[in-house]
């Protein structure tokens, strides 16, 4: 793929998407061919499975259901907007992508990250992200904030064991992955974070001598 995927990382409540709107807006001001997309969603059908997937009504949803509903929401985004737009050389930015599913759902859930990526390997096809950025912030912060200044949808509401258990797989994630997972302290404020998340793109966009 000629393009660049850059997904961004973390617990509810850890800024990232607030921070991937000011990164956007700053490398679209710099010049840079590039898109952002929100997981699950992003495309017109990508949303209407998120409502389904976050309403507070469903709680009869399986895990194995909900891990599907993820996995469907990020085919239909992939082959409608990220597979052309990687093709065509653009830079993505993505708030949350497959290694969400393989935490929330493997971990989370308890279905094992194997048979999670296996589906979305399924899914998406060859498609990965080349560089994450993952917001690093204790869960326990980062969801109290979440709750306390929004309505909290479905996963949101999960209890506090849930959410532990997702962000200790973040964090041996990215222990283990230490080239592709880069770990922003997001205990700072949002300017600094946004500061930190740029310095590691430029300088990603720099060693792939990058041009636009
Ligand atoms: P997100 O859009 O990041 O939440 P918000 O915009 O409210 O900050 O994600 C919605 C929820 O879905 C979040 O709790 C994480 C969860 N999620 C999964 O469980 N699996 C996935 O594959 C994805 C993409 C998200």
């Amino acid at each position: 793929m000629k393009g660049l995927l850059i997904v961004f990382e973390g617990p509810d409540g850890s800024g990232k998407t607030t921070v991937l709107e000011k990164v956007y807006k700053k490398l679209l001001q710099d010049g840079y061919d590039i898109y952002k997309f929100r997981e699950p969603g992003g495309t017109e059908i990508s949303e209407k499975i998120r409502e389904i997937i976050l309403d507070n009504e469903n709680i009869k949803m399986s895990s194995r259901c909900e891990a599907l509903l993820y996995a469907a929401s990020r085919a239909q985004l992939v082959e409608e907007k990220l597979r052309p737009l990687l093709e065509k050389g653009s830079i993505i930015l993505c708030d949350r992508f497959v290694m969400s599913s393989m935490l929330y759902q493997g971990i989370g859930r308890g279905l094992g990250i194997d048979e999670v990526k296996n589906i979305n390997d399924f899914a998406i096809g060859e498609i990965r992200a080349d560089l994450t950025l993952f917001l690093n912030i204790d869960y326990k912060t980062a969801i109290d904030r979440k709750r306390r200044n929004f309505v909290s949808d479905r996963l949101e509401n999960e209890d506090d064991s849930f959410h532990k258990k997702t962000y200790d797989g973040y964090i041996d994630l990215s222990k283990k992955f230490k080239d592709e997972i880069i770990s922003i302290d997001a205990n700072k404020d949002v300017e600094t974070v946004v500061n930190d998340c740029l310095d590691v793109i430029k300088t990603y966009l720099k060693e792939k001598k990058w041009n636009f």
